[in-house]
């Protein structure tokens, strides 16, 4: 059971650094109804990471550990912009999309779509071939401009915005190695 905690320079003294380990070391073992456990306890190690100014911006920046692909896609939504049109507000250009998973959708071709993982996908990468009745067809393509990873993402986000429910963010969670760091922007072949 590792810890990593990763802070900036100069955020912990070396004796709060202790603490504030030993005070993670015990939240884990409680959490796992481990406290006390003679096996266990000398088995939670973990480090310290200090990094300088520079490096933690970039880290907290890049990091995409500890993000659930919701999360990680929640990032990619507003970093890739599509925040600009479907903020949800009543003035946006695109239609507010909590709530659109599972629903069905009214196209201008006049035929009726349910949305699920796969229209969600394809909404994205090919906007233009099938348009939400009363909008225009500004939805720029995504083909090509986003990882398989990131297209993921951003559908598993989309699915969890159901009445505009935000995903908190947490850095320390057991699930820090399953959501894989996508770059937006970044082609796979
Ligand atoms: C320039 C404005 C604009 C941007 C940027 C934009 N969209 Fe859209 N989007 C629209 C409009 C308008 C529609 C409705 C017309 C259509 O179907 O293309 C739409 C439709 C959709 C739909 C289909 C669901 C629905 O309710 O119609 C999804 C899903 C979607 N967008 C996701 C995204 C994602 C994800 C991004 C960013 C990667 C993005 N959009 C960026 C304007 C935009």
């Amino acid at each position: 059971m590792p810890i990593q905690i990763i802070v900036p320079e100069g955020a912990l003294t070396p004796a709060t650094e202790a603490e504030a380990f030993r005070r993670l070391t015990d939240l884990l073992l409680r959490l796992h109804g481990l406290t006390g456990n003679r096996f266990m306890t000398p088995n939670v190690i973990g480090e310290v990471t200090v990094l300088t100014p520079d490096d933690y911006q970039k880290w907290t920046q890049e990091s995409t550990s500890g993000m659930s692909l919701a999360q990680n896609g929640e990032r990619l939504f507003a970093s890739m912009g599509c925040n600009a049109c479907h903020s949800g507000s009543a003035a946006a250009r695109g239609p507010n999309l909590a709530g659109v998973y599972g629903s069905k959708l009214q196209l201008t071709n006049g035929s009726q779509v349910l949305v699920n993982d796969a229209y969600l996908r394809d909404a994205i990468l090919n906007p233009s071939q099938h348009l939400t009745a009363g909008y225009a067809p500004i939805m720029p393509t995504y083909q090509g401009q986003i990882s398989e990873d990131g297209l993921i993402d951003l559908v598993e986000y989309i699915k969890s915005m159901q009445s505009n429910y935000r995903v908190q963010q947490t850095l320390t969670t057991s699930e820090s190695n399953q959501a894989a760091p996508t770059t937006p922007g970044v082609v796979k072949p």
